[in-house]
C-alpha cells in the first residue's frame, strides 16, 4: 500500500508499524486517513516524538471517531476522556493494569475500535506492551475448528477483574489508579467468537482470558477446555507485536483484532501513560 502523507515502516512479522513524518497536533485530514489505513494494514502503529498534552490527545482521538466508554476506571487527568495508566515505583509485587491478555472492554455491547496510549513517564528498562494478532490466530486454526467457531458465541463479563470478589476489590491491584469494582461487573454480554472486521472484511478470533467467561448455552466447566485452548493458541509467539516505549510516543491499536498485555517487569520504577479510546461497533459474526 502507498502512503503519501506519512512514512510507514513495519517492525514486526505479525504487524506493527512505526509512523513518522506527521505532527499529530496539526495533522491534515489526508494524514489521519492514512494513519487509519495503516491501522487496518498493520493493526498496531507507533508514532514517536509526539509531545501531546491531554487536550491534544483527546482532540486527536476525536478525529478518529467518538470517544469510547471507560467503565471501572476513573480518569484522574486534566481531560474527562483521558485515563492515566500509572504504576508507582513503590508498587512492587502488585498486579498491574492490563497485565493479563485481553481485548479492551470486550464485555461491552460496543467495545472500543481503537485504543490510544501516550507515554508520559517510562521506567529505565522494561514496561513494554505486547500485542497478539487475532487474524493470524484465527487463520492458523484447522478448517474444522474455524468452521466450528464461526457458528459460536461466547459470554464476556467484567466480573473477574472488577466484580465484588476480584483482585481489584481485594486491594491486590495498584493503589495509584482509581479502579471501581461492584456488582455491575457481573453483567454478561454475548459476542461472536469470530468477528469480521468492518473495513478489511477479514475474520479474527474474539476470545480473551480476562473477559471471556464461557460459551453461550454452556457452563463454565464445559467451556473451559475450548476457551483454555483458544486463549493459549491466540498468543503464540509468531502472532506477537512488541512495542518498546520511548518518551512521548503514541501507540494506537485496532482493539477489534488484537489482544494486548502490559509487561510488569519494572518494579521499583514509575511508569505513566495516558489512554483514550474510540467507540467501536457491536462485533459482527464471520
Ligand atoms: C492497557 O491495557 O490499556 C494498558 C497497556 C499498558 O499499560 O501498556
Amino acid at each position: 500500500m502507498t502512503y503519501r502523507n506519512i512514512q510507514v515502516r513495519q517492525f514486526s512479522g505479525a504487524g506493527g508499524a512505526e509512523i513518522t513524518g506527521v505532527d499529530l497536533a496539526s495533522a491534515s485530514d489526508d494524514a489521519i486517513a492514512e494513519i487509519q489505513r495503516a491501522l487496518a494494514e498493520f493493526l498496531v502503529v507507533t508514532l514517536p516524538d509526539q509531545p501531546l498534552d491531554d487536550a491534544q490527545l483527546a482532540r486527536f482521538t476525536s478525529r478518529l471517531g467518538p470517544f469510547g466508554l471507560e467503565p471501572f476506571v476513573e480518569g484522574d487527568t486534566t481531560h474527562p476522556n483521558v485515563i492515566a495508566v500509572i504504576k508507582e515505583a513503590d508498587e512492587v509485587r502488585r498486579l498491574n493494569f492490563g497485565g493479563n491478555w485481553h481485548s479492551d472492554w470486550s464485555f461491552l455491547e460496543t467495545p472500543p475500535s481503537y485504543t490510544l496510549l501516550h507515554a508520559r513517564q517510562l521506567p529505565p528498562y522494561g514496561g513494554d506492551t505486547l500485542f497478539a494478532n487475532q487474524y493470524l490466530a484465527f487463520e492458523s486454526l484447522s478448517e474444522g475448528m474455524q468452521t466450528l467457531l464461526k457458528g459460536q458465541r461466547a459470554i464476556h463479563s467484567a466480573r473477574r477483574p472488577y466484580g465484588p470478589q476480584s483482585h481489584n476489590a481485594n486491594g491486590k491491584h495498584l493503589r495509584s489508579m482509581k479502579i471501581k469494582t461492584g456488582p455491575e461487573a457481573m453483567a454478561e454480554y454475548s459476542h461472536p467468537m469470530v468477528r469480521r472486521h468492518p473495513v478489511t472484511g477479514r475474520n479474527a478470533l474474539f476470545v480473551n482470558r480476562v473477559y471471556t467467561i464461557r460459551l453461550d448455552d454452556m457452563t463454565e466447566a464445559e467451556s473451559a477446555p475450548l476457551i483454555g485452548f483458544l486463549t493459549e493458541h491466540s498468543i503464540r509467539p509468531e502472532f506477537i507485536i512488541r512495542v518498546s516505549w520511548r518518551p512521548q510516543m503514541l501507540t494506537i491499536w485496532d482493539n477489534r483484532v488484537v489482544q494486548h498485555l502490559a509487561v510488569n517487569d519494572y518494579d521499583g520504577h514509575r511508569r505513566e501513560l495516558h489512554r483514550t479510546s474510540v467507540l467501536g461497533e457491536a462485533p459482527v459474526a464471520a
